[in-house]
């Protein structure tokens, strides 16, 4: 359809929006509370019910049928309906057919993009830059909402301590403290300044609660947690969600200590309404409500309805047991009212509260927002301060661009679509730049020879591992760009193993045999046990799926545009028999250290039942990770010095300054995220061996200083002991590090 003939349609429709709203006896100036329980007066019980369905057009009967559903007022949203003019089309039938008007809420997952794509949220959390974060989302939002988009199934913020869990990219990774604060910006950015703006988009704080703690890293499968870990880690990011306004939250898959997160009322009416007073919407996962019946907590659908309904769900997703069977408990007495009208007054807030009354319909003239260039310039940005330099022996990274060849190897090299990652709708592999082309782009095609080596990640044919000796032994320099195809990692794809695929560290070894600079980018879903990997390359650059800029992000880095500054937003381990592993655990009675352990190599053939240390370790792995939690290198290097605290001690609602110089000591410039660790050495309940409660990226340029500061409250030493949240006095160390394993160490105590 020409523009000029959709900008006339637009305009008709907004013309009709405002004679129809105007003429549904609404007075504008009410407020939104007041304007909700009007039109819930004049609601049937019918249209009620329909308000809190929620169904993908693909499941609605056909297009005729969804099109009667919608004049009907049997839904009151849509998710996965795409295209501006299908959403205006459909939301004019709403808006202007159906007997009250109440317009759609078109939902869809926009999770790390819609068509410029960012890399992977995991990855984004290595940026540890909630400002580049937020616009990133913003971004995002200016997008969606062009094509009708006006709510994103995002941010998801599951913690989680298992790698092989496929959702771990979707997430932040491990801590709460990092977790929360990408929350907040992720949240900001989806719903923008004003959430009447066209741009803006309500954001949906997923998947409450528990859903990474899967047992086995499994999708879907059993979560058992502590009171004390759900509300000092796993709710944490939830409620920086609420703080920043979230409008809606989604209710998820997995059964959290015997009770589906569906059906919980302790953790939808508890905490989330009780002690939060959230006042938005909570909407079920794909079908969460009528898989409660699976789970065996629910006998039937009508169960599962009157379950969900009281636990506090607003609105299913995609299946229809609301729909089949509210109206029955109503009238058996078993629902009353009251519950009903509080779900659909919910609901109707995020509408109004998101200017839909007025602002229906999408205006064609959004939809130039798409894939601008300053979209992708901050896609690339974003893609480069997420990358993580893992090791660079000898200052191999970075590669002069006046270097006469390079090779170019791996599946990963020069696979669109695989560095978008997972949850990628509506971005396009097409719009991808790989680190083939922009290598190339650089340095000149002749100065760049490739051979793919494996054909895909997981790929076990070495026919071409000849040649590509062959030509690593001709070249100046050996990138091996390798990872995960991007279908290993998000929604029901978990892995047991986390191994690269494939034959890839045989690729890799075949290439260290060159002995040339051997750089090895790894492109993945989660964190990978890479430890072989790291033994055999000079450099070790992890870049996640960096989306749609993450060829030219990573040629930035490699040839030294910007030195990577990225630090790990979770734990890498040696193998899946250390999972979990997490940096904030507890100390237990025998915590291992160095030399109190016994490595398996070294126990003597024949040997007296002797000890071998009897402590908190694991005889091949040991214990540390491969990388710990915060770790990440520089083209520069940092000193840290000077630790000072404003006090050796602080009192109950006191405060404490905590600082320490950063001095750049290297030959660039470079970005140092600067973190800030406590540790609470004795509590009503065994407390972390470190917590993160500050972090600061901060630019220093070459051979400067600066000084970086923390202010503790009291408040930021408080935990929960169960149900209950203490602060405890008592003695705490602090540290001011680059990672979680090293700092500058200080102690004060609280009284
Ligand atoms: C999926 C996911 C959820 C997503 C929803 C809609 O199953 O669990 O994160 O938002 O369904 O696609």
């Amino acid at each position: 359809m020409d523009f000029y003939k959709s900008t006339v349609i637009y305009g008709l429709l907004v013309l009709s929006a405002l004679f129809l709203s105007c003429s549904n006896k609404e007075n504008k100036t009410d407020t939104i509370e007041t304007r909700v329980n009007q039109l819930l007066d004049r609601m049937t019980l019918d249209e009620k019910i329909g308000q809190m369905t929620q169904i993908d057009p693909g499941f609605a009967g056909g297009e005729e049928q969804m099109k009667k559903s919608v004049r009907d007022g049997r839904y009151g949203s849509m998710l996965n309906l795409f295209g501006v003019e299908k959403v205006n089309e459909l939301q004019k039938i709403s808006v202007e057919e159906s007997r009250l008007g109440i317009p759609l809420l078109i939902g869809r997952d926009v999770i790390h993009g819609y068509q410029t794509i960012f890399p992977i949220p995991l990855g984004m959390a290595a940026s540890w830059n909630p400002e580049i974060v937020k616009k990133a989302f913003r971004i995002s939002a200016i997008e969606c909402s062009s094509q009708g988009i006006k709510w994103t199934f995002a941010p998801m913020v599951d913690i989680t301590w298992d790698p092989r869990w496929g959702r771990i990219a979707e997430g932040c990774g491990e801590d709460p403290f990092l977790a929360s604060s990408l929350s907040r910006a992720m949240v900001e950015g989806i719903q923008g300044e004003s959430l009447t703006d066209p741009s803006a988009v309500a954001a949906c704080a997923k998947h409450f609660v528990g859903y990474g703690f899967s047992e086995g890293g499994r999708d879907y499968s059993t979560t058992y947690i502590s009171e004390p870990v759900l509300r000092n880690v796993v709710l944490k990011p939830f409620l920086a969600a609420r703080d920043a306004g979230a409008l809606t939250f989604m209710s998820g898959f997995n059964d959290l200590n015997g009770v589906p997160a569906s059906g919980n009322e302790f953790t939808l009416k508890q905490i989330l309404r009780k002690e939060w007073d959230f006042k938005g919407m909570v909407v079920s996962d794909w079908a969460s409500v009528s898989e409660m019946i699976s789970h065996g907590y629910c006998s039937n659908e009508k169960e599962a309805a009157l379950k969900a309904l009281k636990a506090g769900v607003d609105m299913e997703m995609s299946s229809l047991t609301y729909a089949g069977n509210i109206k029955a408990l109503l009238q058996e007495g078993r629902i009353e009212q009251w519950v009903i009208d509080d779900a659909v007054r919910n609901i109707l807030r995020v509408k109004y509260k998101l200017g839909l009354f007025e602002n229906p319909y999408v205006s064609p003239e959004a939809q130039k927002q798409l894939l601008n260039p300053e979209f992708l310039d901050h896609a690339q940005k974003v893609a480069r301060q997420s990358a993580v330099l893992l090791k660079n022996d000898q200052k191999t990274l970075p590669l002069s661009q006046k270097i006469r060849s390079v090779a170019v190897f791996g599946p990963l090299a020069d696979s669109p679509r695989d560095q978008l990652g997972t949850w990628v709708f509506d971005g396009k592999a097409e719009n991808s730049v790989t680190p083939l082309a922009a290598i190339r782009e650089l340095l000149g095609p002749d100065k760049v020879n490739f051979i793919k080596g494996l054909q895909y990640s997981r790929d076990k044919n070495r026919g071409e591992f000849v040649k590509a000796l062959a030509l690593a032994k001709q070249s100046d320099a050996i990138l091996y760009f390798g990872g995960e195809e991007w279908i290993l990692s998000g929604e029901g794809q978990s892995r047991g193993e986390i191994n690269l695929p494939g034959a890839q560290e045989e690729l890799i070894a075949e290439l260290a045999r060159s002995g040339k600079p051997l750089v090895v980018i790894i492109m993945a879903g989660r964190p990978l046990a890479v430890g072989k990997v790291a033994g055999m390359a000079d450099a070790l650059l992890y870049g996640w799926h960096g989306g749609t800029m993450a060829g030219p992000a990573l040629a930035d880095l490699i040839f030294g545009k910007e030195s990577p500054s990225g630090k790990l937003p979770v734990t890498f381990v040696k193998g899946s028999g250390q999972i979990p592993f997490y940096y904030y655990h507890n100390q237990t009675g025998r915590p291992a250290s160095e030399g109190s352990w016994t490595p398996m190599d070294s126990i003597p053939v024949v040997n007296p039942q002797s000890s071998l240390g009897y402590k908190s370790f694991h005889l091949d792995y040991g214990f540390t990770p491969l990388y710990p939690f915060g770790y990440g290198l520089s083209y520069t290097t940092f000193k840290y010095s000077g630790l000072k605290l404003s006090s050796m001690s602080m009192s109950t609602t006191g405060s404490i300054v905590v600082s320490a110089n950063i001095t750049n000591t290297g030959e660039m410039d470079g970005d140092e995220i600067v973190q800030f660790y406590i540790r609470d050495r004795v509590g009503s309940i065994t407390r972390p061996v470190k917590e993160l409660k500050g972090f600061q990226r901060v630019s220093i340029p070459q051979g400067m200083q600066k000084e970086i500061q923390f202010t503790l409250n009291a408040k930021d030493l408080s935990f929960f002991n169960g149900k209950t949240q203490v602060v405890e006095p008592g003695e705490f160390d602090v540290w001011i590090g680059p990672n979680s394993a090293e700092g500058l160490h200080g102690e004060f105590n609280m009284h």
